[in-house]
């Protein structure tokens, strides 16, 4: 066929067509809306019945457009990775940065999703100011009670949950050796609960920690500490299971701390699920697909597990991140979320599909 003029720019048309297409496809920020997954496989958020959500990233979030579409399709609950903990929210004393907070609070408003709040207070996300501080103890609760009502008092009736306390205790389930410990004493932590009750009383208000898989006796201390405080009417509404769990753990061990915390009557949530395949933090390590199918079948355990819970009790799943690239263990090297890193569904996110006899 002998090529003409007009057939040469059609050919050029529809090149350079391809080509600009193709290159909205790459992650220079929000704006396109396409289906991030295949649209016959049914989402996380559509076949769980308890809110299923992430931990994110705020440069992700604003930045790649692919990040943005997966949390849009695939959750309805999400939480602040880092925004909104203690270092970044109060850098400086009476100075305040919303920034990333508001940000993520509009995300979440704009797609109909629950936001929950972390955390309120946590040994390892003091600002220097604090550590610092010369106050005496009332001066401390002073300053505990500031920023606790500052920060619930900002997004009242916005936020739904907040998880107030993480981590207070060791693994032997003694108090943990913190600041607050050590400024206030052990009171610091009713007071934290009592303080973020008083500036949004609608808000459910969780007990986060970690180790209920991996430890009985810690499992133990964790839910006789808080009904202890319950019962002396101290307002704690849940209790978060972090999960920051491995293949290694058995899927009982993972069952048994979903069941057990249930059975105290509280709020159930699986608060920063991540399931690691290189616990060993070997250099070397090769994924394996013997690794990603007890992956997948861990997976599927822990969403079978919450699956259980009565509406009333269950807060649902979020998992610490979207991608295995957005991981807080990537570099050990470690692949534990849903996604891959180019955010496809793996393996172990069909496991919540197998929890509930979805194909
Ligand atoms: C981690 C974040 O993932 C990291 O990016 C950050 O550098 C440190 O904190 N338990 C928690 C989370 O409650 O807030 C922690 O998140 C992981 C352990």
């Amino acid at each position: 066929m002998k090529l003409t003029l007009t057939h040469l720019l059609i050919l050029l048309f529809f090149f350079g067509f391809v080509v600009t297409s193709s290159s909205c496809d790459d992650d220079k920020g929000p704006g396109t809306d396409l289906p991030p997954i295949d649209s016959t496989v049914k989402t996380l958020k559509d076949i769980t019945n308890y809110p299923v959500g992430a931990a994110l990233s705020m440069s992700k979030l604003k930045n790649t457009t692919i990040y943005r579409n997966v949390v849009k399709a695939e959750f309805n609950t999400i939480t602040a990775e880092n925004a909104m903990k203690m270092v970044n929210l109060s850098p400086s004393m009476s100075q305040y940065k919303w920034d990333d907070a508001d940000y993520l609070m509009n995300f979440a408003e704009e797609n109909n999703m629950r936001i929950h709040g972390h955390c309120l207070v946590w040994h390892n996300s003091v600002p220097t100011w604090v550590t610092n501080y010369g106050g005496d103890k009332e001066a401390w609760k002073k300053l505990l009670r500031n920023y606790i009502t500052t920060v619930v008092g900002r997004y009242k009736g916005r936020i739904a949950s907040w998880d107030v306390v993480n981590e207070a205790l060791l693994d032997n389930g003694t108090p943990r050796p913190t600041i607050w410990l050590t400024k206030i004493g052990w009171e610091y932590v009713s007071l934290a609960f009592q303080y973020a009750h008083e500036a949004d009383p609608d808000a459910v208000l969780f007990y986060n920690d970690y180790g209920q898989e991996y430890s009985k006796v810690k499992l133990a201390a964790i839910n006789d500490t808080v009904m202890n405080l319950v019962k002396r009417g101290v307002p704690i509404h849940g209790i978060g299971l972090q999960m920051h769990t491995n293949i290694n753990q058995s899927a009982q061990n993972m069952i048994d701390a979903i069941t057990a915390t249930a059975q105290t009557g509280l709020i159930v949530h699986v608060s920063e699920l991540d399931i690691a395949l290189n616990r060993d933090k070997k250099p070397e390590y090769q994924v394996s697909p013997a690794d990603l199918t007890t992956q997948k079948s861990r997976y599927r355990s822990i969403a079978a597990a919450m699956r259980q819970l009565p509406a009333a009790q269950n807060w649902g799943i979020t998992t610490w991140g979207v991608g295995d690239s957005d991981s807080w263990l990537k570099s050990n090297p470690d692949f534990p979320l849903l996604f891959d890193t180019q955010y496809k569904p793996k393996m172990c996110y069909y496991g919540f599909h197998e929890a509930f006899g979805v194909n």
